[in-house]
């Protein structure tokens, strides 16, 4: 066939928002060429032709409807950002090479000297780098929060404060912030509030519909699933995106690569049996883990005894694929228990199909002074299991076989 590719409206008309989240996952975005492929095409190109001058110099000009530059926009990574962006029920996504591509853009495409932004200390390693750090040497001030007590957000919000950024569960003690109560003391002041919802997946919270004015994802983890491509999505409103993403990610370009999109949009349709069967499997962890002699200290979202057990009923559909515990003996007990793991393997990252653990107190909070780490409660015991789609018995023999060498 000879005839050139046409994007065609037609074969695509059939998805719309009145489908269950788990058909939008499958189907949202998809835009089928003329050859009607099943699955979406990967457009690896850099740039695109023009059919003449004035076409080209009508694309410029933004009078016509067409792509100009991957920078820019790409018809893959448009398809993977109107899935997820239909999944989140955000109006638009711009996508971004890695999770800390769409934290840094998020936040710095909102400020300017002069501004303030109010965090939770409770964030990435990467993430509280970018507010405590890198911010000020651009003249915008910042104010860490221990974020649980709303009156501590109340006193940092200053009349300057641009944006709020929190993550929740955190990284690794699983512990819940309120989103509606923070976005609204955000809100007080003017100011917008960022989310980092990584943890959560976009199954179990939406924080958009919470008051959220935008979500951000590290793709890396749960939505590719498997451990191929870095990558990162912003969602917010079109005002959201067009007033502070679109134009610092075109002119600053840390885009998604098609072939990273492509990944992440097959990634999609199976996030939702994905991340049900892994949240199941943490959750039979932690009960196999209740009351063991050698777990001091059990954290899991959606157990009765987790401490924000209200806060979780009122804004996740779901718990975790992610278990945090403590080992008995500290360090040392942490550490004969991880080195005697025969399935799960030690690694920093999370939300993969092959369960990981991680040590954080030496890993990825290693850099925070030891008083830091105990006030965020990363005890040297502390261990988070990040959850895979083996078989939830075989996991669990080898975590409490495990725990035999402790
Ligand atoms: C909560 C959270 N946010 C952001 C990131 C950064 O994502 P990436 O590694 O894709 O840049 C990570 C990575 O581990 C993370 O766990």
């Amino acid at each position: 066939m000879t005839e050139p590719i046409k994007i065609t409206a037609e074969l695509n008309a059939r998805p719309g928002t009145h489908y269950r989240p788990e058909t939008r996952l499958v189907h949202s975005g998809t835009l089928r060429s003329q050859f009607g492929e099943t699955s979406e095409a990967l457009f690896l190109t850099q740039g695109y032709v023009y059919e003449n001058s004035a076409q080209a110099e009508a694309r410029f000009k933004n009078e016509d409807p067409g792509y100009q530059y991957s920078r820019f926009a790409n018809p893959t990574v448009a398809m993977f950002e109107r899935r997820i962006a239909e999944f989140e029920g955000a109006e638009a996504a711009r996508a971004t090479a890695t999770g800390m591509a769409a934290v840094t853009l998020a936040l710095m495409g909102q400020v300017k000297a002069g501004d303030h932004v109010v965090a939770s200390k409770a964030v990435f390693g990467s993430c509280l780098y970018v507010v405590e750090d890198y911010l000020p040497r651009f003249g915008v001030t910042s104010t860490l929060v221990g974020g649980f007590d709303l009156d501590e957000w109340r006193a940092a919000m200053r009349p300057n404060t641009k944006t709020c950024f929190l993550e929740t569960p955190t990284n690794p003690t699983l512990n819940v912030l309120d989103i509606a109560e923070i976005a609204k003391i955000a809100h007080g002041v003017g100011a917008t509030l960022v989310v980092d919802n990584v943890f959560s997946t976009p199954l179990w919270q939406s924080p958009l519909s919470l008051g959220a004015d935008c979500v951000v994802y590290s793709t890396t983890k749960h939505i590719d699933g498997q451990g191929r491509c870095l990558g990162g999505v912003i969602l917010g409103s079109e005002k959201f995106i067009n007033d502070n993403i679109q134009v610092f990610l075109r002119q600053t370009g840390p885009s998604m690569s098609p072939f990273n999109a492509w990944v992440m949009l097959k990634g999609l349709e199976t996030l939702g049996v994905r991340v049900r069967q892994q949240t199941d499997t943490a959750a039979a962890v932690a009960t196999a883990l209740d009351k063991h002699p050698k777990v001091s200290k059990l954290l899991y979202p959606g157990r009765p005894d987790h401490p924000q057990a209200k806060i979780i009923a009122k804004q996740m559909k779901g718990g975790s694929t992610l278990v945090a515990f403590e080992v008995a003996g500290g360090k040392a007990g942490a550490f004969k228990f991880q080195d005697a793991l025969k399935l799960v393997r030690i690694s920093n990252n999370l939300g993969d199909a092959k369960s990981l653990i991680t040590h954080p107190a030496t890993t990825t909070h290693q850099r925070l002074k030891p008083e830091q780490r105990a006030e965020l409660g990363i005890s040297d015991g502390m261990v988070r299991l990040s959850c895979g789609l083996e078989h939830p018995d075989d996991l669990i023999d080898d975590v409490l076989n495990a725990l035999k060498a402790v």
